[in-house]
């Protein structure tokens, strides 16, 4: 048993979610005091529950929590494999009215969705440990979706980005700079990092 590290109640001890444990938790909390309705995520659960550790489940996690909170999350991938997978443990979990799978290219998903968004996490473009133009052209995917998304956040919208703390600057560090440029701040700065809107004091 894995409690230490896994989402119970909100899925089952026997998942071990690691290193994105906490920030899972922490997030969730956020949303919940938030009263978030409306969850984006760009990089679907390609192997469903099944590497909770090692890519993070992030479909199963925000769909049982939209199901629980009255919020419904879209989970956008360009790949149709990783969408089935996570649909069968949707369906299997019966979380299918919670979310809807988009098979598109998250640019245009993101610059065409219509909703403001409440809760945005962006995991699609794999990043290398050790490949530097892999990394480039992750960072530049990830900076890329959050300018194109970023009309569609509002003062109360949260960020939360995967795979930051690594060699490199991981998948967030341009999307991180820019961000911070327009007035977001870090809430949470772990392997998984957390973005708020400034609250601007008024003059
Ligand atoms: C790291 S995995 C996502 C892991 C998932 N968030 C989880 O927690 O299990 C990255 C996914 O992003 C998808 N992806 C990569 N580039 C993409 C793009 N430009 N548009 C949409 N999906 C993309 C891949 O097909 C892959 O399934």
């Amino acid at each position: 048993m894995f409690l230490k590290k896994s989402l119970y109640p909100l899925l089952p001890k026997s998942y071990n979610f690691g290193k994105r444990r906490n920030t899972f938790r922490k997030t969730l909390k956020y949303l919940e005091e938030r009263n978030a309705k409306v969850l984006v995520e760009t990089g679907t659960a390609r192997n469903g529950l099944n590497n909770t550790k090692s890519d993070g489940a992030s479909t199963i996690v925000f769909a049982a929590w939209a199901a629980q909170n009255g919020a419904f999350l879209y989970s956008v991938d360009h790949d149709l494999q990783a969408i089935a997978m996570a649909k069968k443990e949707i369906l299997k979990m019966e979380l299918e009215d919670s979310v809807e799978f988009v098979n598109a290219d998250s640019l245009p998903f993101l610059a065409n969705f219509e909703q403001k968004i409440d809760f945005l996490y962006m995991d699609s473009f794999d990043y290398d440990k050790r490949d530097k133009t892999q990394q480039r052209l992750s960072q530049a995917h990830h900076l890329r979706e959050f300018q194109a998304v970023k009309s569609k956040l509002h003062d109360n919208s949260l960020v939360l980005i995967d795979d930051c703390k690594l060699a490199g600057g991981g998948k967030g560090k341009l999307a991180i700079e820019y961000m911070r440029e327009k007035g977001w701040d870090i809430t949470i700065n772990s392997y998984q990092c957390l973005l708020h809107k400034k609250v601007l004091s008024e003059v």
